[in-house]
């Protein structure tokens, strides 16, 4: 598991050329986040000075981290782009796809065999490219790059939304969808919006119930889950200074919470102590060269009122325990208001299950000091009144604390250890009895608290605490419990006081592990075979999109028009649908299924012209392609908004639509289908929207000039005979245009011209 000392070392040899040359072209003192940013053009040393929020700037990261169930598209298209290895070190990581019920052993060997043919794929593929892999029941892909890969000043990126957690030491790690991941592991540029900058200074010290995560869940009250879009928070003080390294990615962790693009810590001791615990002296002595490159420079945390976009205080002396939720991580209460409010709301006050881990909160200290409540409840004779489960971040983590008595403490108390896996917090848990979707509590340390994430069961009302407010409350069964000002009954009817929880930053005997799980990638994989079985359900191997015949696109159907939003989840739906994650044919048939279709305000419900009988979107497609007819999309406004998945472009182009034409599009999807091969493009005139009907044939009529900056033009011809010509605009460079006439951009990729 080498975490290749040589790249950061190359990392570190260009921070100072390229950073000095940033401050002088930016002409003042810079951010942490802007030397990394800058130290990571793909141009090498900067040439010009950037507009925070404005100018979109090519980046080269230096990592790539791929989880399970985002992976199997990712690389099943990186085995199209024609290389033998990735370009960067990379690695997948298999923690999605492990459900949490009986116990570790038993959930283990339960999803080994259901999802064999998935595990074996990405192990053949990872084995095969150059792709270090981390077996399942290893750990959560998180966890296990801040033990392994993360370091300070380096900049990564990762097909999970929570890749932020790295910048717990010191990186920018940024969550994204697998055809961004492709691109880099081809070697290609990666592509983001210069972020604005949040500062967040912390002052004073946490002490007694108060733990790093209560930092991010009062942030998270502060900004709400949409204040941190396009920015990337930067911590400092002396708050920050004092706080532990897996801390800090507690709070980097639910940055994902807030909408930022990522969060980060400058370069301290303890990174220094974290790097050097988990066998990384080589990176403390390469980054203790350049340490004053991997903090902000001194005026800007002297005055950051004049270098940050917004900035937030907060008194870490000052603050209260807090617990989140219920069904959103962006309502706080400080624990000692909680009486209150969840009698007010009505929330169930009678606490369930308590629940410890995740890639939020799985450190050492997390489980440390967790545990040290619980220690003190068995001593006094308390009987717990709640279910109590844990799933470890990572096996070094759970042999560590195995080893040193903690998990056994955990026991006392009748803990469940499940998978060191994702599990509940991903809706991976057979919880019993939530199928009757009865009105209950959960309190867990993970860091989202949907409806229905967990168990399913929409009446769960959960709420996110630290670790040791997890055990407070499941030991008490209650969510008004105070343990700064409440007592426990114990056995005999004598009145209890917890004391603060107390733990170990690091295991004092330090990590050990016997087999962590990973698995090297082949030196030469040349002779390996990827397999997969051409009868599989959840498994293709993709075939590449065809190239354009270099004619115009006529006599193209009009599939549907889509009215109001349509995003992502309604172009390509989730649930029950991640299943075929790997299996481009089988999940096409949820495409567009949830889109209005604007003639008759149903959803999955468009004419078909070839029958005149209304069909579900996915049949309809494939008539067309069967009959050899293309097809097109209309929509709204902000077409394909919410996430970055690959799919949402990759089904209409599998089905054989040839072009989405809409009010406007979201950014990354309108790239994603520019990936794709497809014709991403928006009305010059808004209006030409309502000239669109139900049986019309569509015919460009100057595709063949399609150039930068030059509208297209399309003929629309109704039913009755009539036409309208209308005119569209595009955003495609002379490069994109490449990948439109090449099939895909991966196909250009393949053929060695991108
Ligand atoms: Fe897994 Fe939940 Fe983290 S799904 S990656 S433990 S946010």
């Amino acid at each position: 598991m080498a975490f290749d000392i040589e790249m950061i070392e190359k990392v570190y040899a260009n921070m100072a050329t390229r950073v000095d040359k940033a401050r002088e072209l930016v002409g003042r003192p810079l951010t942490l986040s802007e030397k990394i940013l800058y130290a990571h053009l793909w141009e090498g040393t900067p040439s010009q000075a950037f507009t925070r929020g404005k100018d979109y700037v090519d980046f080269a990261p230096d990592r790539v981290a791929c989880q399970d169930a985002t992976a199997q598209m990712a690389l099943l298209q990186f085995m199209h782009a024609g290389k033998s290895k990735v370009a960067v070190p990379t690695t997948v990581h298999c923690d999605h796809l492990i459900q949490a019920k009986v116990g570790a052993k038993t959930d283990l060997q339960v999803a080994n065999s259901q999802s064999k043919e998935v595990f074996d794929f990405l192990s053949s593929v990872s084995n095969k490219y150059g792709i270090g892999f981390w077996k399942p029941g290893s750990g959560i892909i998180h966890q296990i790059v801040l033990e392994n890969y993360a370091f300070p000043g380096g900049m990564m990126i990762g097909t999970d939304s929570h890749t932020v957690n790295a910048g717990g030491l010191g990186m920018l790690a940024i969550g994204v969808g697998g055809a961004d991941a492709v691109d880099v592991m081809s070697g290609m540029s990666w592509e983001l919006k210069f972020p604005k900058l949040i500062g967040v200074k912390l002052t004073g010290k946490l002490s007694g119930w108060t733990a790093p995560k209560d930092v991010i869940l009062k942030v998270a009250d502060i900004l709400t889950v949409k204040g941190g879009t396009g920015a990337i928070v930067e911590y400092f003080g002396e708050g920050a200074e004092a706080m532990s390294c897996t801390g800090k990615g507690t709070i980097c962790n639910m940055g994902a919470e807030i909408g930022a693009t990522t969060s980060t810590f400058g370069y301290d001791d303890s990174m220094r102590r974290y790097l050097a615990a988990t066998g990384r002296q080589d990176v403390v002595n390469a980054a203790d060269k350049v340490a004053t490159y991997l903090t902000a420079d001194a005026e800007v945390y002297a005055t950051p009122e004049k270098y940050f976009d917004q900035l937030i205080e907060i008194n870490l002396s000052e603050l209260e325990p807090h617990i989140n939720g219920p069904f959103t991580p962006d309502r706080g209460t400080p624990v000692s208001k909680m009486k209150a409010e969840a009698e007010a709301n009505g929330w169930p006050l009678k606490v369930e299950w308590g629940l410890i881990g995740s890639c939020t909160n799985s450190s050492y200290e997390d489980m440390s000091r967790a545990a040290s409540i619980v220690e003190q409840a068995v001593a006094h004779g308390i009987t717990p009144k709640a279910e109590f489960g844990i799933n470890p971040g990572s096996e070094q983590i759970r042999y560590t604390i195995e080893r040193d008595g903690i998990i056994a403490t955990f026991e006392k108390m009748g803990t469940k250890v499940f998978t060191n896996a994702c599990g509940p917090c991903i809706g991976q848990w057979d919880r019993e009895g939530a199928d009757k979707a009865e009105k209950n509590t959960i309190v867990h340390s993970f860091n989202r608290n949907f409806s229905k994430r967990a168990d399913g069961n929409p009446n769960t009302h959960a709420f996110v605490t630290s670790p040791e407010m997890v055990a407070a409350l499941a030991i008490s069964g209650r969510l008004d419990f105070n343990p700064i000002t409440d007592t426990l009954l114990n056995d005999k009817g004598e009145e209890v006081k917890l004391v603060a929880p107390n733990g170990d930053e690091l295991p004092k005997r330090g990590f050990d592990v016997e087999d962590a799980g990973f698995q090297a990638p082949a030196a030469d994989g040349s002779s390996v075979q990827v397999v997969v079985s051409p009868t599989s359900e959840r498994l293709q191997l993709l075939d590449p999109f065809q190239p354009w015949d270099g004619e115009n696109i006529t006599g193209a159907k009009l599939l549907i028009k889509a009215f109001g939003k349509c995003t992502t989840d309604h172009i390509s739906m989730a649930g029950p649908w991640l299943r075929f994650r790997g299996h481009l044919d089988n999940i096409s048939n949820n495409m567009l299924i949830g889109a209005e279709n604007a003639f008759t305000s149903k959803t999955n419900s468009v004419k078909n012209q070839l029958t005149n009988e209304y069909a579900e979107v996915p049949a309809v497609a494939r008539a067309y392609k069967a009959a050899g007819i293309p097809s097109i999309v209309v929509g709204d406004h902000n077409y394909g908004e919410g996430s970055s998945r690959e799919h949402a472009a990759m089904e209409p182009r599998h089905l054989g639509v040839k072009a989405v034409l809409v009010k406007s599009f979201a950014r990354i999807h309108e790239t994603n289908l520019k990936k794709q091969g497809m014709l991403a493009l928006t009305f010059a005139n808004e209006a030409d929207y309502d000239k669109i009907q139900e049986n019309d044939t569509i015919n460009f009529l100057d595709l063949k000039e399609f150039a930068p900056g030059k509208p297209l033009t399309l003929e629309f011809v109704h039913a009755d005979g009539t036409k309208d010509v209308i005119m569209a605009n595009h955003s495609y460079n002379e490069g994109q245009i490449g990948w439109f006439v090449a099939g895909s951009a991966l196909n250009l990729i393949a053929a060695g011209k991108a």
